[in-house]
């Protein structure tokens, strides 16, 4: 064990004060712990020891090795060190909603809650990096990986995903956001090469990992599996060196998707990081038993310049470094499966339910007048917490929605049947599962039965539960990693049993549909009351519980525009979607800009949900703007209804004078307001010229023109309330 850095004494004092130094002091520690090492030390730094470790740094204050963990919505188990499996026992952490329940929720406090308890719960298990928040946006409603990302509009991520990293860090815990870049199918997502043009690419695809290194400081960032224009992502100089460092100043580290690295001199040379795989991969290439060691090699042999290698340990070390991993400092103490833990498990997961439709007033239910409650759906009590690939958890419990209806009425009769539908999955073999250990059910055949046993115990029922979407499973109709959805509808059984249901008009029919990702239906006319959630993980059934019965008022808002059928989207239009080489032909009309565009009205719009009372928004008044400053909006919010609830005021910005092609409307701010019956608050929203900007391609740069701008305030993208126009004096350009 080498002698530990000998740090000044300036720098020692910072330490002993908190772990999260500030960049300065950081990189003066890294510096120090770099003078020390080796050039086969600083290469350790930048491969894996293990599937999910890095080495132990010479000099450091601890022996321990780095590690890092899965992923955005749970600490996943222990992996063991050379392979994908288990170690046994497998600890238990609390799952969370995903990351597209929590986009639904509009609400940096819940992103900001949300990265807290992850953070706590990775200190408590020893972890150093958590391998989330996945970032990328929707561009196709069959990607298998969208229930793990933040929707389809640029600035609803980057609000979420920065106190969500903030969160996390606040532990003295790496975030890494992922996947970058321009990874938004899973389809192939090891070989695609993906092209987009520039404008697309900083408007669309870049904002949330902008974000992230610029206003949530993140200590890492994970490469994608894909080629940008014919150049693997993890080693893409214009993404890596161009746009990471030059641009953005990013400061952390980049590690390779695992098994995402495919040169060593080349990839350094073009913003390289950290080479990540399965352990038993990675120690063939890097074994220091055996004393490979490409990097090093490649150093020896004249093609990397030791200086190279020191930028790229260097990174790895300020990450260590800021974290207190490096130092010694005292890091913040964590904890995991608390009380705390799974109230915002559960409250989080309530108020990221979308209140679709809610005719005759179905809703809430009174929980006394239930006495005989049918449960159609075998998913209502199939644990998914267990399910997703990476984003798998291994939890205490998890409360499926029929345990908690079960729970909930103890006077009542709950039964659960499944559909009257013969729905087959075709087998799947193990080989199509990905790497990164996703389960693969080889289920054949979902259980089902006649209609006319369904139908007798509807009608012997007063209430009517009806619950689909999708599943998590490597399966063709599924959601998870590795893996996209080969179709956009349900199977043609389920849509088929979802008629037969709703025709037999039960007048308490409630339909609840679960997906982290727009699911074609075409009976949702039929469905007076219809409920939309993603996967909530361990507290799901009480969270959708806490609705159905009003304890919760809805105020969850769609994060992803709901398209009535496949054709509609703009990929099947205008985009390229396959195997080899997809090019995003439909540009930055993504989601409801393309509805926008297109005129193609969409079963329900983005930022679309109800709840169980009524709101009023007016616009009192606009401030700023002279010389440069941000708009000020003030918006006026009373709650016309009976019940105390939330409502989440949606500004858009639309672009009159606009010389250059332009969307019809483009969010730019948000504010959840939480009021009691009758009850009028004014929300203050801010819009900096910066948020007006597109993305000159001939000055590379953003710039915001001269001229006037409208600003529309309202409930949702299709609901807007009230609207203003603003001026900009001068044409303005920005660095970034
Ligand atoms: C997977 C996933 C990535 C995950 C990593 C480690 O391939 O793409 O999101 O963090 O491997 O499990």
């Amino acid at each position: 064990m080498k002698k530990p850095i000998l740090l000044s004494a300036t720098v020692l004092c910072a330490f002993a004060a908190q772990a999260m130094l500030d960049d300065d002091e950081a990189l003066s520690a890294a510096r120090e712990a770099l003078s020390r090492l080796t050039l086969r030390e600083k290469t350790m730094l930048l491969a894996g020891s293990g599937t999910m470790t890095l080495a132990p740094v010479p000099g450091a204050a601890t022996d321990r090795e780095w590690t890092m963990s899965d992923s955005s919505s749970t600490v996943r188990a222990s992996l063991e060190r050379w392979g994908w499996s288990y170690v046994e026992p497998q600890e238990e952490n609390t799952k969370l909603p995903s990351l597209s329940a929590l986009a639904q929720t509009w609400d940096v406090e819940w992103a900001r809650k949300h990265g807290e308890v992850l953070g706590a719960e990775c200190r408590d298990r020893g972890v150093d990096q958590l391998l989330g928040p996945g970032v990328n946006i929707m561009r196709t409603p069959l990607c298998g990986r969208n229930w793990e990302y933040l929707g389809e509009d640029p600035v609803l991520a980057a609000k979420l995903c920065v106190p969500f990293i903030k969160g996390v860090q606040s532990y003295d815990v790496a975030a890494t956001v992922k996947h970058f870049c321009l990874n938004n199918q899973e389809l192939a997502r090891g070989s695609v090469d993906t092209h987009v043009d520039d404008r697309t690419l900083n408007e669309i695809y870049l904002p949330a990992f902008r974000a992230a290194v610029k206003e949530a400081g993140v200590l890492a960032i994970m490469t994608s599996y894909n080629k940008i224009d014919g150049v693997w992502a993890s080693e893409n100089k214009y993404t890596q060196k161009g746009i990471l460092r030059d641009r953005w100043g990013f400061k952390g580290f980049v590690v390779t998707d695992w098994g995402g690295q495919h040169t060593t001199a080349f990839a350094a040379m073009n913003g390289g990081g950290v080479e990540m795989h399965r352990g038993d991969r990675i120690r063939r290439i890097y074994n220091p038993k055996t004393g490979a060691c490409p990097l090093a090699e490649a150093v020896e042999r004249g093609e990397v310049p030791v200086s190279t290698v020191d930028e790229m340990a260097l990174r790895t070390l300020f990450a260590m470094a800021k974290t207190g991993f490096l130092t010694g400092a005292k890091r913040k103490r964590g904890e995991r499966n608390t009380p705390e833990h799974q109230r915002i498990a559960r409250e989080e997961g309530a108020e990221s339910i979308v209140l679709l439709k809610n005719d005759r007033g179905l809703l809430p239910l009174d929980a006394k007048a239930m006495k005989k409650v049918l449960v159609v759906g075998m998913l209502a009590d199939e644990k998914q917490c267990r399910k997703g690939g990476s984003a798998e958890g291994n939890t205490p419990y998890e409360v499926t929605l029929f345990a908690a209806l079960t729970n909930r009425l103890p006077h009542a009769e709950v039964k659960l049947m499944p559909f009257c539908a013969k729905t087959v999955h075709a087998e799947t073999d193990a080989t199509n599962a990905t790497e990164a250990g996703a389960h693969v059910e080889m289920k054949t055949e979902e259980a089902y039965c006649s209609e006319d046993e369904l139908h007798a115990a509807a009608m012997a029922a007063d209430t009517l539960v009806v619950f689909t979407g999708t599943e998590l499973g490597v399966q063709e109709n599924m959601e998870s990693e590795g893996r996209d959805r080969v179709e956009f509808d349900l199977p043609s059984q389920l849509q088929k049993a979802m008629h037969t249901i709703l025709d037999w008009r039960h007048p308490r029919t409630i339909v609840i549909s679960r997906s982290g990702t727009p699911v074609g239906y075409t009976w949702t006319d039929k469905a007076d009351a219809l409920l939309k959630t993603s996967y909530l993980g361990m507290e799901e059934g009480n969270a959708i519980c806490d609705v159905l019965f009003g304890d919760v008022n809805p105020c969850g808002k769609l994060a992803q525009t709901w398209p009535r059928r496949y054709e509609d989207t703009a990929v099947a239009q205008c985009g390229t979607y396959n195997a080899t080489n997809i090019t995003y032909n439909e540009r930055f009309y993504v989601g409801y800009r393309w509805h926008d565009k297109s005129g193609i009205v969409p079963l329900f719009p983005f930022g679309h949900g109800l709840g169980y009372t009524t709101f009023n928004m007016e616009l009192e008044g606009i401030d700023g703007g002279r010389g440069g400053e941000p708009f000020t909006l003030r918006v006026a919010v009373e709650n016309t209804g009976s019940r105390r609830g939330k409502e989440v005021v949606q500004v858009y910005a639309a672009y009159p004078d606009a010389k250059v092609e332009r969307c019809a409307k483009e969010l730019k701010a948000f504010a959840k307001v939480d009021l009691a019956p009758g009850e009028t608050k004014t929300a203050k929203l801010s819009i900096s010229l910066r948020d007006l900007a597109y993305w000159d391609e001939f000055n590379h740069s953003f710039r915001t023109d001269a001229g006037e701008y409208e600003v529309l305030i309202g409930a949702s993208s299709a609901d807007i309330r009230c609207k203003a126009r603003v001026k900009v004096d001068d044409t303005r350009f920005f660095a970034d």
